[in-house]
């Protein structure tokens, strides 16, 4: 099946089985790694990218799913080379807070911050928690985590 994306800001076109999941789209035909594999299930979180705006695992969506739609799906590459200054704040947040121990939920992390950040521009705790429940991190660094969004959200990162 012939499928057209937008993907980071380009078009991209494929001749794919409609029922491959995006996440092996993204990896394996477009090369964008940082879109990670945790469980294959929908439960950690580590493929997350975002749909016109939207947090979505890329496990569980058939890229036939999007053929007709014009919504730009954002990986962290893409996210990184926008280089918006919502970015450049969580970057910095993190890297003050210590939210980075292996990196690998960190992508994902890092696209479940800005959709909660896109919609509420300062999150208490309870909400950052909330909004990372579909995100696990094997190294048990939540607090840093949710210290390093608050940080961002602090210095203005939701406003932006
Ligand atoms: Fe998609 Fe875990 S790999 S949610
Ligand atoms: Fe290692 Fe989260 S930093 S899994």
């Amino acid at each position: 099946m012939k499928i057209e994306l937008k993907v980071n800001g380009r078009a991209v076109h494929l001749d794919t089985d409609p029922l491959r999941r995006l996440l092996d789209v993204l990896r394996e035909d477009l090369g964008l790694t940082g879109v990670k594999e945790g469980c294959g299930e929908g439960e950690c979180g580590a493929c997350a990218v975002l749909i016109g705006g939207r947090l979505v695992n890329s496990c569980l969506l058939p890229v036939g799913y999007l053929a007709d739609s014009h919504e730009e799906i954002i990986t962290i590459e893409g996210y990184r080379l926008l280089r918006t200054e919502r970015f450049a704040a969580l970057e910095a947040a993190f890297r003050e807070a210590g939210s980075v121990q292996c990196g690998f939920c960190t992508p994902g992390i890092i696209m479940a911050a800005e959709a909660l950040l896109a919609a509420n521009p300062d999150p208490d705790e309870a909400e950052i928690r909330e909004a990372l429940s579909g995100n696990l991190c094997r190294c048990t660094g939540y607090q840093m985590i949710v210290e390093g969004i608050r940080t961002a959200a602090r210095k203005g990162a939701g406003l932006w």
